[in-house]
């Protein structure tokens, strides 16, 4: 008998991220990276110094459960939230992975809303499970919660959303999340996606927080990738109520995240003065790149997060090629994102930035 492939899985391309530098190659040209939403200023101060203080550890397992990352998450939210509900994991994006293996299996359905991560339904097909679209609506890319709601049936487990959203940067208003929570069917959870959060400064932008204090059937997730520097590590954490989490924690494995990511991730949760100036540089120069894409005559959107969703006059994939070898700058086609056409673009320093406009300005002299 032959060996029985999961035909889920085999008929599945795997998820591809965006490239490193290193898998770039031209020549010697400084590259700016603005491809994958990373912290442009670096790593968190705070988290440095703790992965040199444990550096010395490595030859030791770390502690077997991550219950003191749960304390210091608790500690984080002030005590809002008690260490029963986080589920912490090498990643945000594992930790998607885990709220789909706890929650879908083969024949069951997750909702999700294109543009989005597609992650989402990517995983959800490599259990058996399929994604269901309900695409954001019209120009300025708005959740459409009558939609979602129509798509409810037995078979649904699960529905992503993300504010601020990638790859749009638009956000949820809080009147839309509200009326999506309060018809949410018992047996639904609603996951939200907030690691982009530190970025939105919109009046009516609403974390997951309120509604997991509430009691409600939603779980946060969040990342160290973005604002806190940390993508190289791969550390992530969820939130919700104490009895999905303890569900969810069932899957964990012992000794799951390293001594490292633990210890510079609880450290990075302290670091305020890192959040506040990474903050200040992405809301000046996102300010600084409205302007110039205004004068380029470039369609973007409006972006609660620390990147930018841009239409460039020419096919994203020739201008992603163009931009690289115009301006040494890396920035991601939007397609895979569901959004055709489109490219993205981390806001970057002022530097990057101004390479930026100087390479879109001589592409578009180019014709
Ligand atoms: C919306 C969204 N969710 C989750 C993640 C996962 O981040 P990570 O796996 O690096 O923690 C990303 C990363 O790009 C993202 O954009």
């Amino acid at each position: 008998m032959p060996i029985h492939f999961k035909p889920y899985l085999t008929n599945k391309a795997a998820y591809k991220g965006g490239k490193s530098k290193d898998e770039i190659n031209i020549g010697n040209k400084k590259i700016f990276k603005l491809s994958s939403n990373e912290n442009q200023l670096g790593s968190s101060p705070k988290a440095l110094a703790s992965i040199q203080k444990h550096l010395s550890t490595l030859s030791e397992y770390p502690d077997t459960t991550d219950i003191n990352f749960r304390k210091a998450l608790e500690d984080f939210y002030n005590g809002q939230l008690t260490a029963d509900q986080f589920v912490t994991t090498n990643s945000g994006v594992a930790n998607i992975e885990v709220i789909i293996r706890a929650f879908m299996e083969k024949d069951t359905e997750c909702i999700y809303t294109n543009p989005a991560f597609s992650p989402y339904w990517d995983f959800a097909a490599k259990v058996g499970g399929k994604g269901i679209d309900v695409p954001l609506d019209g120009d300025d890319y708005s959740l459409d919660v009558d939609g979602i709601l129509g798509k409810i049936n037995d078979r649904t487990r699960l529905i992503f959303i993300t504010s601020p959203n990638n790859p749009t940067g638009t956000h949820i208003p809080k009147s839309q999340v509200d009326k999506l929570v309060d018809n949410l069917p018992d047996h639904v959870v609603l996951v939200y996606d907030e690691v982009y959060y530190q970025y939105a400064d919109a009046a009516d932008y609403v974390r997951a927080l309120p509604y997991v204090i509430q009691g409600k059937n939603v779980i946060g997730i969040n990342s160290f990738s973005k604002a806190y520097g940390l993508a190289g590590l791969r550390v992530g954490y969820s939130y919700s109520t104490p009895k999905l989490a303890e569900y969810m924690r069932r899957l964990m494995r012992p000794f799951m995240i390293n001594t490292i990511s633990m210890k510079a991730a609880m450290a990075a949760l302290h670091d305020d003065e890192f959040i506040q100036k990474t903050v200040n540089l992405v809301h000046d120069e996102k300010a600084f790149l409205y302007t110039e894409l205004d004068k380029l005559g470039v369609k973007y959107w409006k972006t609660q997060a620390n990147f930018i969703l841009t239409r460039p006059n020419l096919p994203s994939s020739e201008f992603t090629e163009r931009i690289l070898n115009e301006g040494g700058i890396m920035v991601r086609p939007a397609e895979g994102f569901g959004a055709p056409g489109c490219v993205r673009i981390t806001i970057g320093t002022r530097e990057a930035n101004q390479a930026l406009v100087e390479g879109w300005k001589r592409i578009l002299e180019q014709g």
